[in-house]
């Protein structure tokens, strides 16, 4: 959605973006916050929007976190957008865009104080990514205690990230309420990514592969499928189909603890997720299963 509101205003510092939360509250509005690494897409825009909803003063950050890529992931070619996505904050009606240096969060070189969630952190994502949720997890405790938000909104396609950062929040006591965000999709279901710029045309085509194989499995789910582990298999398999896919994971997880689960019909709510790769481009995406009661297994 379009705002006529005035531009943005866009702070390098922490000192200068403290001074302009501290106004906006003092006025009485409310701080709403969405922390990015920019090359901001139309799901950006959708977490924008909501968060716009509920609170007076829209901060974002534009932030490429070192501390969250391996030493050979792509952190140097990440896309940096920044006049793009100055006009996207702006159209979105965002207040402050918060957007420091790496010297400006992290004067001392790599920080030497780390929050990190464990268990959570290590599944999943974490087990080909061991260093990513701890970085994440820093930056945004960081960005938090910079912001001090009210409201902070992310994306459900970043699913076992958004896990981590509730518990933060919740062990940290962090004063923040999470607002977590649906997946906004490409017409053919692919999920809105920065990274999906990276794919070549063939590889494009061959990525929808996630979200077939996903919507397949809640399909199946809702139709009387109980074992997890079919449901597993079933993903993989249909990823491992696409020549173009290297799978990496297909998991059918508790969607509160990310533990693997056996069986459907224990009551407990279920997610499906994925990753695999396009070329040197990793994809993730994943999808709330229906839910499933011992009752409704029975018919
Ligand atoms: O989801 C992202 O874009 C990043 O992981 C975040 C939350 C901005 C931290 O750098």
């Amino acid at each position: 959605m379009s705002h006529a509101a005035p531009p943005p205003v866009v702070v390098p510092t922490i000192a200068e973006c403290r001074r302009l939360v501290t106004e906006a509250r003092a006025s009485g509005k409310s701080i709403g916050f969405v922390p990015t690494m920019g090359a901001l897409h139309d799901g950006h825009l959708r977490l924008i929007d909501a968060c716009r909803r509920h609170c007076g003063f829209l901060v974002t950050s534009i932030f490429v976190n070192p501390t969250q890529f391996g030493p050979n992931e792509d952190y140097q070619r990440y896309p940096r957008t920044p006049d793009d996505d100055h006009r996207r904050c702006a159209e979105g009606g965002v207040d402050l865009i918060f957007e420091p240096t790496v010297a400006e969060m992290y004067p001392n070189g790599p920080t030497a104080t780390f929050v990190e969630v464990p268990g959570l952190s290590s599944v999943l994502e974490g087990k080909s990514r061991p260093t990513h949720f701890r970085g994440v997890t820093t930056v945004v405790a960081k960005l938090f205690g910079i912001v001090q938000p009210d409201l902070a909104a992310f994306g459900r396609k970043d699913f076992q990230q958004l896990a981590v950062i509730a518990r933060m929040v919740h062990d940290l006591n962090m004063p923040i309420r999470l607002l977590p965000v649906e997946t906004h999709r490409e017409a053919d279901g692919l999920a809105m990514s920065s990274r999906n710029r990276y794919l070549s045309a063939d590889q494009r085509r061959a990525a929808v592969v996630l979200s077939r194989a996903l919507q397949t499995a809640a399909e199946a789910v809702a139709s009387g499928e109980r074992s997890a582990d079919r449901v597993r298999q079933d993903l993989a398999q249909a990823i491992e189909l696409e020549p173009l896919a290297q799978l990496d994971y297909a998991e059918v997880a508790d969607a509160e603890t990310l533990e693997p689960l056996d069986d459907l019909s224990a009551g407990r709510p279920a997610v499906a997720l994925v990753a695999a790769r396009f070329g040197d481009t990793r994809l993730i995406d994943n999808t709330l299963l229906p839910t499933v009661t011992s009752e409704s297994s029975c018919n």
